[in-house]
C-alpha cells in the first residue's frame, strides 16, 4: 500500500545489509511519518511492547524478524540451543493476545532447533522471516479476493449508492505487512470500481481507527467517516451500516473471535439489527488448540496511563481525575453465535468447527 504514493510494506529488512531491520513507527502516525530501525532481539521486543508495530500479523512477523537479530548477536556465552530456546521463550511474552506471535515463534524454533552452527541457523532464521513475512502478503491478498464478492453483492443490492462498511481498530495493511485483513477486501472492492464508504470507529484508547486506519483510507482514496466508538448502534438502527467488518488477534478452532476491545459490543448492535458482522483473518490468527473464547484466550491489560490521557497531534492530554482508578483492557471476545462468516485465505465459512476445520484439514494435528 500507498503512502504519500510510495509502496510500503510495514517492515522490510534493508536492501544490501539484511542485518538492519526497518519498520514503520506507528506510534506516531498519523502526525509524523518516522521509520525505525531493529538491530538487536531487544528492538524488536521493545517495538512490539510499546506498539512501534502492532496488529496480529505484523506482531508475528516481526517476532520472526526478532529471532534472527538474536541469532546475529550471539555472543557464544551458552550453548546454541539453550539460547535459541530462551530467545523464543522471551519473545513469546511479549505481548499475550494475538497468536500470531507464538505461531510465528514456533514455526521459527521448530525450523532451527536441529541446526548446530550458528551461521547457517541465522541465515535459516532470516529466510523463514521473509517468508512469513511473503505468507502473510499472500494471506491478505486472498483474503480481499474472497471478501470481495460479499461487498459486490451488498452493491449490487443499491445500485449507484455506497456500501457502508463499519470497522473496528484498524485491521488494515499497518496491522499486517501489505493489504490488511478487514481492510483488504474494501481495497480490493474500491480499486474495482464499487463505491464503499467506511465507519471508522475511533477505538479508544489509543485510537487505532482515528488514527491509523483513517491515516490509510486516506492514503489510499477511499470514503471514509470517523466516529466515536458508541455510534455504531445508532447507524445500524437506521440502516447506514450495510456490514461490520473486523480483523482478529485470535480466533478459537470453534469460531470465537477476539479482536480490540469494544468489538463485541459491535457484534451485539449488528446481530440486533439484523446487520451481517464479517471477520476478516488469516490462518495464522486462529488457534487451533483452545475452543472456548471466553475462558481460554488471554485477554492483555495495558497500562492504565493509555486511558487516563488521550494522545493526539500536539502531545498527551490527561482526560480523568488525577489518581483515578482505571482499567485498559486490550481485547474482548464475541461468541460464534454472533458472526456471520469467517474470511479467510482459503475462502469464506461459518464460524464453527467443522467449517473450520473443512477449510484447514491439515491443522487438525494442532487440535487438542
Ligand atoms: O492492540 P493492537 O493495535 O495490536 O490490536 C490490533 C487489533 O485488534 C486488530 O483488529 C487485529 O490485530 C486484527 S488486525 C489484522
Amino acid at each position: 500500500m500507498n503512502i504519500n504514493g510510495q509502496h510500503f510494506h510495514t517492515i522490510w529488512a534493508e536492501a544490501g545489509n539484511y542485518n538492519i531491520i526497518r519498520v514503520i513507527d506507528q506510534q506516531k502516525l498519523p502526525f509524523e511519518f518516522n521509520i525505525k530501525t531493529l538491530k538487536t532481539f531487544s528492538d524488536a521486543k521493545e517495538a512490539i511492547s510499546k506498539m512501534t508495530v502492532r496488529g496480529a500479523p505484523l506482531i508475528g512477523v516481526t517476532a520472526a524478524y526478532g529471532i534472527f537479530l538474536a541469532l546475529l548477536n550471539y555472543q557464544n556465552d551458552k550453548p546454541l540451543p539453550v539460547y535459541l530456546k530462551e530467545m523464543c521463550d522471551d519473545m513469546k511474552t511479549t505481548r499475550p493476545t494475538a497468536v500470531n506471535l507464538a505461531y510465528a515463534v514456533d514455526i521459527i524454533y521448530r525450523h532451527l532447533k536441529n541446526e548446530t552452527d550458528v551461521k547457517r541457523m541465522t541465515n535459516r532464521a532470516f529466510n523463514k522471516a521473509e517468508e512469513l513475512k511473503h505468507l502473510e502478503i499472500d494471506y491478505c491478498n486472498a483474503i480481499g479476493e474472497h471478501g470481495l464478492p460479499l461487498i459486490e453483492q451488498i452493491a449490487r443490492q443499491k445500485p449507484g449508492k455506497p456500501v457502508n462498511i463499519l470497522t473496528h481498530c484498524n485491521a488494515g495493511w499497518l496491522a499486517s505487512i501489505d493489504w490488511g485483513t478487514a481492510l483488504a477486501p474494501v481495497y480490493k472492492a474500491h480499486l474495482n470500481g464499487i463505491p464503499v464508504h467506511v465507519w471508522v470507529d475511533e477505538t479508544r484508547p489509543r485510537n487505532q481507527g482515528s488514527r491509523l486506519t483513517a491515516f490509510e483510507l486516506q492514503q489510499q482514496g477511499v470514503p471514509f467517516t470517523v466516529i466515536p466508538d458508541n455510534t455504531g448502534g445508532h447507524l445500524m438502527q437506521h440502516g447506514k451500516v450495510d456490514m461490520v467488518l473486523v480483523g482478529s488477534d485470535r480466533t478459537t478452532r470453534t469460531g470465537d473471535v477476539c479482536n480490540k476491545i469494544g468489538t463485541y459490543l459491535k457484534a451485539l448492535a449488528a446481530f440486533d439489527n439484523g446487520v451481517p458482522f464479517y471477520v476478516a483473518l488469516p490462518s495464522s490468527s486462529i488457534d487451533f488448540s483452545i475452543a472456548n473464547g471466553l475462558t481460554e484466550i488471554p485477554i492483555e491489560e495495558r497500562n492504565f496511563e493509555e486511558v487516563q490521557f488521550i494522545e493526539g497531534k500536539g502531545g498527551k492530554v490527561q482526560v480523568t481525575p488525577d489518581d483515578c482508578p482505571i482499567a485498559n483492557y486490550g481485547f474482548d471476545v464475541t461468541p460464534a453465535r454472533l458472526v456471520a462468516g469467517l474470511i479467510t485465505e482459503r475462502g469464506i465459512c461459518e464460524a464453527t468447527e467443522k467449517e473450520i476445520s473443512n477449510l484447514f484439514p491439515n491443522e487438525k494435528r494442532r487440535l487438542h
